[in-house]
């Protein structure tokens, strides 16, 4: 059955995928012949820049698992991966045409099947693209799937997504996606580092992310970053930061059904807001 196509934000462009490839759960085969020369060219240059970009800037645990990924001078086959990612930690990767609805894509989660587009960009995106594409979700997002920690929370995200979901939350709970799967840092013994994908797979917001005195860092607190609108096309001007994957893992364990209301309750507030009852974090 053909599944509708999804479109980020308030977009006016026409979707990327082919979501007449889809079966219900959105998922696809990954059409790997279809890569051209060129596609893999652009996956390999991507990846030789993102990488160089990592030391001092990008977390230990991502630095680390990264050769998992295989091979980096062509876009790698899905299956090959999971050779590896689903001894380490029971996760799978799955092909998908692009975005998909939250509910499909909660449900993914809670059964640790990681949805992954399949297309690349285009040669003149090489510096920035709204939407992810292939590399953004490899690189960015697959090699902490090896971390079993990290991997636990995003699938009790998918799980908890399906509630919040159920709940008229969904929203809400995305917030928390994007400021910690997509956008979140860490405060390691020797410094600042970036765990979110989208920051990992950005080569401008990598390094500001993480030494810019520009943004706002706050230490990551629910109900403050469920409260907190996001941009989806540009460089975020708030961050929040965790001290561990145990300590983001531990915080969310509580149910968030009256964590919801109080979000509801107070509002929510511009990608840049500030309160004196922030707790700041500052460069060191
Ligand atoms: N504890 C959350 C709830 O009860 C579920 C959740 C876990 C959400 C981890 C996000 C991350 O809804
Ligand atoms: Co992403």
């Amino acid at each position: 059955m053909a599944v509708e196509p999804v479109v980020y934000g308030a977009s006016e462009r026409p979707p990327r995928g082919d979501y007449a490839r889809a079966s219900d759960d959105y998922t696809c085969a990954q059409n790997w012949a279809a890569y051209t020369e060129a596609d893999h060219d652009t996956y390999r240059r991507l990846y030789a820049r993102q990488s160089a970009l990592l030391p001092g800037l990008a977390c230990e645990a991502f630095i680390n698992a990264l050769p998992s990924l295989g091979a980096s001078d062509q876009i790698p086959r899905f299956e090959d991966i999971n050779a590896r990612l689903k001894p380490a930690t029971g996760w799978e990767l799955v092909a998908v045409p692009g975005l998909i609805p939250e509910r499909p894509f909660f449900q993914l989660l809670a059964d640790r099947r990681f949805p992954v587009t399949d297309w690349i960009r285009q040669p003149e995106e090489f510096d920035y693209i709204v939407e992810p594409d292939v590399f953004h979700d490899l690189f960015g997002h697959v090699p902490l799937l090896f971390n079993p920690v990290f991997a636990d929370y995003v699938q009790r995200y998918g799980a908890g997504g399906l509630k919040a979901h159920d709940l008229g939350a969904g929203e809400l709970l995305s917030r928390l996606y994007w400021y910690t799967i997509e956008f979140g840092l860490i405060q390691q013994a020797d410094g600042l580092r970036a765990y979110g994908a989208g920051i990992l797979s950005s080569s401008g917001e990598l390094r500001h992310s993480v030494t810019s005195p520009q943004p706002q860092r706050l230490a990551l607190d629910l109900l403050r970053c469920m409260r907190t609108r996001y941009k989806i096309d540009d460089y975020q001007a708030t961050y929040f930061v965790i001290d561990s994957f145990d300590q983001l893992f531990e915080l969310t364990a509580p149910d968030f059904a009256p964590l919801y209301e109080a979000v509801a309750a107070q509002g929510e507030l511009a990608p840049d807001a500030s309160s004196a009852s922030d707790s700041r974090i500052t460069l060191g």
